[in-house]
């Protein structure tokens, strides 16, 4: 049995740190049907926006709902608990643990063996399951820490440069897996990675100076002037 996952609602928030203001008046709505990403240049606000939806930072304004709860003041331990999982840019997981060890840590209590399995191959790391994480190449720690937010059952998964110092392969590799999700989690991914997101085809938000300057497909987004000068054009 699938059970409905809510939509993820931002309402016209924003985040300033002193005078700065990182996040201007976001308004989105993400949810299962399709993967959703965020792009855009270096300090645009895209770790700040998933830092709030996730409560490491509160929003100065506007709010945040999970289908009818409102995230605001909730402290992130509990909008952990809501089903909202999130990978921090840099990877953390246990380094003296083995992967299957890692993965007990993590593993939602009602995640059967099978479920764990088909984690595992998700993700690509049955053949790693006794290995400890210290001994991972870069790649496969990323992958780890993304398949441990999935054993914790999420309803939303939120990922910010899942793609950071992987190989192309394994960048292809990343996309793909996280395209069988669609449908089954809200997934909201920031990337750098143009070839990734082409790869992805999800639905793309531009973030520019804290705002949204363009969402669509990525072919939208590639056509569109003021992206291609602000961000794309730059490369
Ligand atoms: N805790 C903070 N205090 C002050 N300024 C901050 C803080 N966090 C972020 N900023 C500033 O807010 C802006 C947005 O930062 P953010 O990390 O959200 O950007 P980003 O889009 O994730 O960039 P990158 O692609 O480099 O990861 C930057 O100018 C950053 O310096
Ligand atoms: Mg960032």
């Amino acid at each position: 049995m699938t059970v409905a996952i809510p939509p993820l609602s931002l309402r016209n928030v924003s985040r300033s740190f002193g005078s700065f203001q990182a996040v201007a008046d976001v308004s989105e709505d993400f949810g299962p049907d399709e993967l959703n990403c965020i792009i855009g240049p270096n300090g645009a606000g895209k770790s700040t926006l998933l830092n709030m939806i996730c409560g490491t930072l509160s929003v100065s304004s506007g709010s945040i709902h999970f289908g009818d709860v409102s995230l605001g003041g909730m402290p992130g331990e509990k909008i952990a608990n809501l089903g909202i999982a999130r990978k921090f840019q840099v990877p953390s997981v246990f380094p003296s643990l083995t992967v299957m060890e890692n993965f007990h840590v993590s593993a939602a209590n009602d995640l059967s063996q099978d479920g764990l399995d088909r984690i595992l191959d998700t993700v690509n790391l049955h053949a790693d399951s006794q290995t400890p994480a210290a001994e991972l190449p870069h790649g496969k720690k990323q992958w780890l820490e993304i398949g441990m937010a999935l054993s914790m059952r999420p309803k939303v998964l939120l990922l910010d440069e899942p793609t950071a110092g992987l190989s192309a392969d394994e960048t292809r590799a990343t996309a793909e897996f996280l395209r069988t999700l669609k449908g089954r989690v809200t997934v909201v991914v920031i990337e750098h990675d143009m070839a990734f997101v082409r790869d992805l085809k999800a639905r793309t938000i531009v973030l520019h100076h804290g705002k949204v300057i363009a969402s669509g497909s990525f072919a939208d987004i590639e056509r569109n002037d003021l992206v291609r000068d602000v961000y794309l054009g730059r490369k």
